[in-house]
């Protein structure tokens, strides 16, 4: 009888020497926050020109700010979902993983991903725009003070801005050498027993075109599985597809998956 996609991803994360996870905003939509487009989207709502641009945030720091506030005020009501507890329990069975998100929110962190790249920065950070000195913060920036007026400020004097990479920005050279590390380091020979996965969960593919992160697996011998309810930029170049919401899949996948090797080890 032929397997499922759900049943094929089972058995391809039971066989994976090394696991590479690329997220979008979908790891975080059952938790509650919004994905960037399609309806009810960030995007949908507000201009990519007037809040996520440097240019935005020289000319009115203030709606930069309102925006990315209010962003930092709605991730105090949200919490992790198993999609994010899956991939941070993966960090247990693989010693080869690496999780790389789009995701400014630190959902991953809270549910405790360590070997982590966030690619395009991080909600809860500052950085100030004169001293450039990164600061988490523990608080969110305050709307309402926002609103009045006082933007926030480093011990410098320096304005501080939000610590996420905007469109125009250049991403951190450092996260693709490592991520070019991650495939380089899955021994061939062992690669073609058990190949290693990248997972692609959750992103349009918009933005990115994927980092080239998906030719580079594949020339590294991986199998590319893609967990999305709908297609994505992706969807044309993976070995699989999985159209379901992450965090339902992954909690029911990873259940099976830490069953049969809890039974093991009995
Ligand atoms: P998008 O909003 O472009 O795409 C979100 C994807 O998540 C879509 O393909 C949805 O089908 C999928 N999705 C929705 N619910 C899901 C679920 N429960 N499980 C799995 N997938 C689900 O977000 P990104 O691809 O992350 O950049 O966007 C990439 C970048 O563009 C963002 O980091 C942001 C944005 O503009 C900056 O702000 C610089």
């Amino acid at each position: 009888m032929a397997s499922s996609p759900e049943q094929t991803l089972e058995h391809w994360l039971r066989e994976a020497s090394a696991v590479l996870a690329f997220c979008g905003a979908g790891v975080s939509a059952e938790s509650g926050v919004p994905t960037f487009r399609g309806a009810g989207g960030l995007w949908e709502g507000h201009r990519v020109a007037d809040v996520a641009t440097p240019e935005a945030f020289e000319q009115d720091p203030r709606t930069v700010w309102r925006f990315y506030a209010a962003r930092q005020e709605a991730l105090q009501q949200v919490e992790p979902n198993p999609a994010h507890a899956v991939l941070a329990a993966m960090e247990e069975r693989y010693p080869e993983l690496l999780l790389v998100t789009q995701n400014v929110d630190n959902l991953h962190e809270r549910a405790g991903s360590r070997k982590l790249i966030k690619l395009h920065g991080s909600l809860m950070e500052v950085l100030c725009t004169r001293c450039e000195t990164i600061t988490p913060l523990r608080e969110p920036v305050s709307v309402a003070g926002i609103e009045a007026g006082e933007l926030p400020h480093c011990e410098c004097g320096g304005l501080l801005r939000p610590n996420v990479v905007w469109f125009g920005e250049a991403l951190n050279p450092l996260h693709f050498e490592q991520i070019d590390r991650f495939f380089r380091r899955c021994p061939a020979p062992l690669a073609a027993a058990r190949p290693a996965l990248l997972l692609i969960i959750g992103t349009s593919g918009t933005v990115s075109g994927g980092y080239g992160i998906t030719p580079l697996a594949r020339r590294f011998g991986a199998r590319v599985v893609e967990i999305n309810p709908e297609a994505s930029a992706f969807s044309a170049s993976v070995d699989l597809a999985v159209r379901e919401p992450a965090g339902a899949l992954l909690g029911r996948v990873w259940a099976r998956v830490h069953a049969t090797d809890t039974t093991e080890q009995a």
